[in-house]
């Protein structure tokens, strides 16, 4: 017999069944042979959440939660964010390897020429109210330009693929930072294709809005605040099957546009549960207000009042990985911009969480989010703006999961099953006079 395989006895019948098993996984697709009787349906598995679940085979983004581990096409994220920049990052998410010097200057080159979006999309943002949260804009916007690019439906064509690749990377930040002008009821700032990636969406967020008591007046150009951003934007660029990514891939299983996935993927980011939670954690320790609120505020959380937001992962079972890289970031943000004293609070909440039994048997540690949002509302972005400043840069890795999903010779429409538990059947009760 095989080594390979899993042998299975179904008690219920006494037969015995040998399933195949290929890099650590059985096919759940073998569990349907085992039934009780030919009318049987045969065995599936049931994984709410899908907690167990292999949906896909993927060379883009490795994690071990364990260990802390997350690297991006085998490159560690921690040598990236020290030596490589987001769009050398984007590339090699899409792409597969890191661009040479002459391959970098033709894609940065490529990103800057498609930065500008339609005039037709500033009508459309107009119609949303004033107050309207820009996450709910760009998740419209985005979809909206799949009206503006209806080539982009031809997704079996690896160059108009590749076409919206490029539109996709550069317009993000333009779309995000005319939703943020609109809030705030400011005239939009076009892109100026001078600047680099990190540097313009600063420029087109803010130019002309620095308010000089909390900003140094070249603001636009701050190097070191554009780098911290870069950096963060490098962090948040890929994390494998997540619930946004998984998202994309379900919706691109239909053969949906790309711009229309990708605004699947940035409506399920923008839940408190994933991408909403920078906006959630910066909320919590203004609500927490000072380190001398944060007992309390962990025995609320102990009891089940409260959820630590910014804690815990599917995932990380230890310090997530990007959260350490993030908070060298911070002091270089705070250094230009002022400490935020929330950091304090932070820090404090940090200390005790990680010394507590509850955290301690959970494997609750800070994650990706629970340091970005003091970065973001120190450079000057309303809390708002947090799961937008997601959303830009995940678009590389949800548009590379997607070009993966759609090519894969083994993957087909996605459409799970599920367990009746309702009526069998009855009538429909006679309403006669
Ligand atoms: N605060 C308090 N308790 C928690 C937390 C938390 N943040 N996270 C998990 N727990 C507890 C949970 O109550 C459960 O306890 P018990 O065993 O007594 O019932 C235990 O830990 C296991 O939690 P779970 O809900 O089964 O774990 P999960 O893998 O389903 O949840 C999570 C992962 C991210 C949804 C959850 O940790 C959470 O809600 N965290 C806060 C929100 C957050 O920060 N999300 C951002 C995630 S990172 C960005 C991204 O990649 O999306």
């Amino acid at each position: 017999m095989s080594k390979d395989t899993l042998t299975i006895t179904d008690n219920r019948t006494g037969r015995t069944y040998e399933v195949p098993i290929e890099s650590g996984t059985v096919r759940a697709m073998d569990l349907r042979s085992i039934k009780v009787s030919d009318e049987d349906f045969g065995l599936m598995s049931y994984d709410p959440g899908y907690m167990n679940t292999a949906s896909c085979k993927s060379t883009i983004t490795f994690t071990d939660g364990d260990k802390g581990i997350l690297r991006y096409r085998g490159y560690p994220i921690e040598q990236l964010a020290q030596h490589s920049s987001f769009l050398e990052v984007a590339y090699l998410l899409y792409f597969g390897t890191l661009p040479e010097p002459d391959e970098f200057v033709r894609w940065d080159h490529g990103i800057r020429y498609h930065t500008m979006i339609h005039e037709g999309i500033k009508q459309f943002l107009n119609g949303f109210r004033y107050d309207a949260h820009p996450m709910g804009i760009l998740v419209s916007t985005v979809a909206a330009l799949a009206t503006f690019y209806p080539e982009s439906k031809k997704v079996f064509d690896a160059d108009v693929r590749r076409i919206q690749f490029y539109r996709l990377v550069a317009k993000m930040p333009t779309l995000a930072a005319f939703a943020y002008r609109h809030r705030m009821g400011m005239p939009y700032v076009y892109p100026d294709n001078s600047l680099g990636y990190a540097e313009n969406f600063l420029n087109m967020t803010f130019h002309g809005s620095e308010p000089s008591s909390t900003r140094p007046p070249d603001f636009e150009h701050s190097p070191v605040l554009a780098r911290a951003l870069d950096t963060l934007f490098l962090l948040h660029a890929d994390h494998e099957q997540n619930c946004s990514t998984s998202s994309i891939r379900m919706v691109g299983s239909a053969q949906t546009d790309p711009y229309t996935a990708v605004s699947a993927a940035a409506a399920a980011l923008y839940g408190p549960l994933h991408g909403g939670a920078n906006e959630a954690v910066l909320r919590m320790l203004k609500e927490i207000g000072s380190t001398a609120g944060v007992p309390e505020y962990v025995k609320q959380v102990k009891a089940g009042e409260r959820k630590l937001f910014g804690f815990g992962h599917r995932v990380y079972k230890s310090y997530d990985p990007r959260a350490r890289v993030i908070k060298t970031c911070a002091d270089k943000v705070f250094e230009v911009m002022g400490r935020n004293p929330l950091i304090d609070v932070a820090i404090e909440l940090e200390r005790i969480a990680l010394e507590d039994e509850y955290f301690i048997k959970r494997k609750l540690y800070p994650n990706v989010d629970f340091y970005s949002g003091l970065i973001y509302e120190a450079i000057g972005f309303p809390t708002e703006m947090f799961p937008v400043l997601f959303a830009i840069p995940r678009t590389p890795g949800w548009y590379s999961q997607w070009q993966e999903h759609l090519t894969d010779p083994d993957q087909k429409l996605a459409r799970p099953r599920q367990i009746y538990l309702g009526e069998t059947v009855r009538d429909v009760p006679r309403r006669d006079g």
